[in-house]
């Protein structure tokens, strides 16, 4: 039986490393990824969180245990780099830009091997520049942008091919607090709106945080899988369970001032 909303699963995923002496970097992971989904992959510095991600993207191949995408494994697929970029979309701690390119440019670099016009490969680029608050930029040199400017653009290149999941290592890193705060607001915004499922590995209790679920390894193994409430979903667990939030629940009780609001806030207050 095949669960449609899968898109990409694990199965007592390993990798082992090593000339001389061995590191078991993944230790028969098993992960189910569904359809967007937003999920933060959390553990102290050597615990497998790249190693997990570059397994995810085709990056690498496993020692043992499989991906599978779509229903489909990953070790079946011949052509990886193929199926890497028309499937996958990557974000780095470094935005790897080409330095050379505009930001167009660079986000068109992984349209080259879809076959498309250039003048589609132009307009897409600049659909997806728009799409991260970067429509007046499209000529900029990524040297002539700003740290948290060029995490956009490598945000919108992720984007390119439609990917079925963006995998992002670390996106935050370089950056600082509120710059941090503005890209976890567009990878959500873009999840919302555009229904992208993300991965995303951080070091940063504010990002995961802003995710709805939660994956924490240590060497190598799952240690936790949790699905969290941000913290609008706890106030609002907060307020459901208040006497006000019982009052409107029940519509009965409650003070004249709030009886035309009433209805939407029952109707949000269900959701939780
Ligand atoms: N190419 C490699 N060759 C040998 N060992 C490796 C290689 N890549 C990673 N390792 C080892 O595998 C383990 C997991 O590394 P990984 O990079 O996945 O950790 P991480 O959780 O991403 O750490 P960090 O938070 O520091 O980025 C570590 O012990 C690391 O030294
Ligand atoms: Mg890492």
């Amino acid at each position: 039986m095949t669960d449609k909303n899968i898109v990409v699963e694990t199965r007592e995923l390993t990798k082992i490393y090593g000339d001389g002496h061995e590191v078991r970097a993944l230790d028969g992971v098993n992960l189910v990824v569904r359809q967007g989904e937003v999920i933060a992959i959390v553990g102290p510095s050597g615990s497998g969180k790249s190693t997990l991600l570059n397994l995810l993207g085709a990056l690498d191949r496993p020692t043992a245990g499989d991906v599978i995408f779509n229903g489909a494994s990953l070790a079946q697929v011949r052509d990886l780099d193929r199926f890497r970029s028309q499937t996958v979309g990557f974000v780095f701690q470094t935005h790897n830009l080409i330095p050379t390119l505009t930001a167009r440019e660079n986000v068109e670099v992984p349209m080259y091997e879809a076959a498309l016009s250039a003048s589609k490969r132009r307009a897409r680029a600049q659909e997806l520049l728009a799409l991260v608050g970067l429509g007046a930029r499209l000529n900029s040199l990524p040297g002539q942008l700003s740290g948290g400017e060029r995490q956009r653009v490598a945000i919108a290149r992720s984007l390119a091919n439609n990917p079925a999941i963006v995998l992002a290592d670390e996106p935050t890193g370089n950056l600082d607090s509120k710059t941090t705060a503005e890209t976890m607001n567009l990878i959500t915004e873009l999840n919302r709106t555009q229904g992208t499922t993300l991965i995303i590995v951080t070091h940063n209790a504010q990002v995961a945080r802003e995710t709805r679920r939660v994956i924490a390894l240590r060497d190598g193994k799952i240690q936790q899988d949790a699905a969290v409430r941000s913290a609008f979903e706890s106030d609002l667990v907060a307020f459901k369970n208040s006497a006000l939030g019982q009052a409107i629940l029940r519509s009965d009780g409650l003070p004249d001032s709030l009886r035309d609001i009433a209805p939407k806030l029952r109707e949000l207050l269900t959701t939780v």
